[in-house]
């Protein structure tokens, strides 16, 4: 499934290390880019559909649009 996500951010987010396992957000709904903050859910709540293009709101609370990709 693809997906496009508005990014803002010119520069590069600084992982320190940490004790504790950190999650980097895969998903790009993230919130708290790098890190994961749960958004992901949300790809899961719908049946994504082999060769289309999901995109989300600025919020990336809910999708906006579907198109095909490709
Ligand atoms: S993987 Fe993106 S918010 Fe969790």
């Amino acid at each position: 499934m693809a997906r496009m996500v508005r990014h803002e951010q010119l520069g590069p987010y600084e992982i320190k290390p940490q004790e504790k396992s950190a999650w980097v957000c895969g998903c790009g709904l993230s919130k708290n880019l790098p890190l994961c903050d749960g958004s992901h859910k949300l790809c899961r709540t719908h049946e994504a559909e082999p060769g289309k293009l999901y995109i989300y709101d600025r919020e990336r609370k809910a999708i906006a649009r579907v198109e095909n990709d490709g």
